[in-house]
């Protein structure tokens, strides 16, 4: 029997139309009597705007336009589809219930029984949902699968906390991963180490229909710098390693687009010149689980990356979780 592999079919992408600058936040927090400027949030994230989803946009809908610009880019019918993973900490309902990926089914009409559920694994979920998928595959009990990172993380942002609010925008990314005989995702790898949950968490939680404590994203930022940029230099190792291959076959790295000190950080690390790295935080923020997907869009879309190119995914954020994809594109 020929060993299955799953490859990308096609990507899509979609940003909320309200983009606010650096200047626009500035004069946000003004109102509140906060400062902040563009040479601050610039200098220490790389960040120049985000986008932000209007009142009545959902995280769901921002992934239904990602999907379906994903399924055109493959060629492919929704239907085709028969597994949709969904990377999300801003779902669309308290407690995540009933998960985005069946309001995204819906919503894109898809009747025909896929199973869909949600990953929760915060900035890293894109990755870990990429594993996943891989794994569905190559087990040979899906054949096409929709996968898909959506955030609409404005909701959970203190306007009045300016060391957070100016960090994080809206988006959504979706990838048509495939069943194919020849690869594909060559490697992936996830981890998480829980001791670590406090340094980035939205600390509330349900009680009598209402949440008790914060519903507010809190950062330790310095915290989260210093793991990220070990953990994703490790998990790099681990794909590499995993694959038979070296930084120097890596045609594009596309880093979860946190903070750009982070990317070039680990760039540096692994030997990979900044030209082959994908950038997109300066315009859209950190879009958590929606940051790789987005970012790996608008360079295909770009004509950056082209077929047959090594690419490496890797994420890291809340739980605290890691994760890596080396895909052959
Ligand atoms: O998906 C993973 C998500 N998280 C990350 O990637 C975050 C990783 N961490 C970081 O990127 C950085 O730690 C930050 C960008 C969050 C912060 O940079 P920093 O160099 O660690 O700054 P800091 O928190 O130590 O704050 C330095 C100063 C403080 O003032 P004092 O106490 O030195 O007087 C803050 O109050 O900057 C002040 N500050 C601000 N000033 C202007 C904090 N936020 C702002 C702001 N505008 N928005």
């Amino acid at each position: 029997m020929t060993a299955v592999y799953s490859k990308i079919l096609g990507t899509g992408s979609y940003l909320p139309a309200n983009r606010l600058t650096n200047d626009d936040m500035a004069a946000m927090l003004a109102k509140d009597g906060l400062e902040t400027s563009d040479e601050w949030i610039f200098s220490r994230s790389g960040i120049s705007a985000r986008h932000f989803a209007a009142e009545n946009e959902l995280t769901s809908d921002l992934a239904v336009k990602a999907s379906n610009a994903a399924l055109a880019a493959a060629k492919m019918t929704k239907d085709e589809i028969d597994l949709i993973i969904l990377a999300t900490s801003t779902p669309d309902n308290l407690g995540g219930f009933p998960s985005t990926a069946c309001v995204v089914q819906d919503k894109l009409g898809i009747t025909n029984g896929s199973a869909a559920f949600d990953v929760q694994a915060v900035c890293s979920g894109f990755a870990y949902s990429l594993a996943v998928a891989d794994s569905f595959i190559r087990s040979g009990m899906y054949r096409k699968v929709l996968v898909i990172g959506a955030e609409t993380f404005s909701r959970i942002l203190d306007f009045k906390d300016r060391g957070t609010c100016v960090l994080f925008g809206d988006g959504a990314g979706a990838v048509v991963l495939g069943a194919s005989d020849e690869p594909g995702v060559l490697a992936t790898a996830m981890h998480a180490d829980g001791s670590y949950r406090d340094i980035l968490c939205v600390p509330g939680r349900p009680e009598n229909g209402r949440i008790a404590g914060s519903g507010f994203l809190v950062m330790d930022g310095q915290a989260v710098f210093k793991l990220a940029v070990k953990v994703l230099d490790q998990v790099a190792q681990e794909v590499l390693a995993k694959a038979g291959l070296t930084a120097a076959d890596i045609d594009w790295l596309i880093p979860h687009q946190a903070n750009i000190r982070i990317m070039e950080g680990t760039a540096k690390k692994l030997g990979i010149a900044r030209e082959n790295v994908v950038v997109t935080v300066n315009e859209h923020g950190n879009t958590s689980a929606a940051s790789i997907p987005l970012a790996l869009d608008a360079a295909i879309t770009a004509g950056q990356i082209k077929r047959g190119q090594h690419l490496l995914m890797e994420g890291v954020g809340g739980g605290f979780t890691w994760a890596a994809a080396l895909i052959k594109y």
